[in-house]
């Protein structure tokens, strides 16, 4: 299988340090952040520096790696527990995204089955286990645009929202994965990226990565898709996960759940692209998936000027939760799962096992 999606490199190591595309500053300047240390790394997350769930999955791991590397005890005992605590922290830096918990739990895995080794091996060990963890994503991407790519059909018109693409992985993308392939098979489509208030994912990343890809892109506002949609301007909508529910329902940027409805209303297919550590099946339902509430000043400010008369109440939940009913079909790394989407969950989940 070949990797046609253009690979953008979010996040990766450089010596003893870990260097991350600084998000915030696209699409105008491409900046990257040095981290030398677990506390940058959940400072990037946190502030959004590196963002979608794939991504701050891969962080967290070498935020971890990174972390280890900087334990100094002499016993065992005393740098696991020091480690852990290093994972709860990661974890509480952003709490939707089942990916960052994922990829922690599975540092956390590798130190407890690799204790017997000397502390300085064990540090090298979670070091390459990070770069196992980035790499395996990278893998994840090509395998999702390969199975979505039969779900589209030319001169599609297809709605996307927030950023499921490289940026929002190790470099591939999820549901921009599938267009990266569409687009290197030759198939003819076009793409209407939603803004995606309050940080504009849609329209400062999504925008920029479909537009140097050479994918046609229309940026609208978050309140025009129904209008699109009840003009036939849409044929399709293809969006990413942060985290995905045993029973099918969907965790993702907030404005996802108005899409999935209208798509619904409308009778358009309602595609989720997402690898398999976005899946989280001791969630049973979307209901016990926490919503994270950011800081109102993205609400109330744009480029740093403020928009709404001083201290009015904001509300800020950064994801809504779209009901498995609304959800076509889910595309991951290891196939297509199509309705009753428990079931289909629950097969994939314990195949990958
Ligand atoms: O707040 P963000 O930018 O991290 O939210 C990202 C999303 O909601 C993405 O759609 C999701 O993580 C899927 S990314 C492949």
């Amino acid at each position: 299988m070949t990797l046609s999606a253009p690979i953008i490199r979010t996040i990766e190591w450089k010596e003893e340090t870990v260097v991350v595309l600084d998000q915030r500053a696209l699409p105008h300047e491409e900046v990257y952040l040095t981290c030398a240390d677990y506390q940058a790394i959940a400072d990037a997350i946190r502030l959004l520096a590196v963002r979608g769930a794939p991504a701050i999955g891969v962080a967290a791991a070498m935020g971890m790696a990174l972390g280890a590397m900087g334990i100094s005890v002499q016993h065992m005992p005393q740098f696991l527990g020091r480690f852990h605590k290093i994972g709860d922290i990661l974890i509480a830096t952003r709490p939707t995204a089942v990916n960052l918990q994922w990829a922690v739990d599975r540092m956390r895995a590798v130190a407890r089955h690799e204790q017997h080794l000397p502390l300085a091996a064990l540090v090298q060990r979670l070091k390459a286990e990070s770069c196992t963890i980035l790499e395996e994503d990278l893998r994840c991407s090509t395998r999702i645009g390969a199975c979505g790519v039969p779900l589209l059909a030319p001169e599609d018109v297809v709605l996307t929202h927030c950023n499921a693409g490289a940026l929002a992985t190790a470099g591939g993308g999820t549901a921009l994965a599938i267009l990266y392939q569409a687009k290197a098979q030759g198939l003819p489509f076009q793409v209407y990226a939603c803004e995606t208030r309050p940080v504009l994912q849609g329209a400062r990343l999504t925008a920029w990565e479909l537009q140097r890809a050479g994918i046609p892109v229309t940026v609208i506002t978050d309140n025009m898709a129904g209008w699109l949609m009840q003009q036939g301007r849409i044929t399709k909508v293809l969006v990413g996960a942060d985290r995905i529910a045993a029973n099918g329902d969907v965790a993702n940027k907030i404005g996802t759940y108005p899409l999935a409805v209208l798509a619904h209303h409308h009778r358009l297919p309602f595609y989720v692209a997402a690898p398999c550590s976005t899946i989280d099946i001791t969630t049973p339902t979307g209901g016990g998936i926490p919503i994270e509430e950011r800081d109102p000043h993205e609400v109330t400010h744009i480029d740093g000027t403020l928009i709404t008369p001083p201290q009015v109440a904001v509300c800020n939940p950064a994801f809504d939760v779209t009901p498995a009913a609304y959800v076509t079909a889910i595309i991951t790394d290891q196939g297509i799962i199509e309705p009753p989407l428990a079931r289909g969950i629950h097969a994939v989940m314990e195949a990958v096992r």
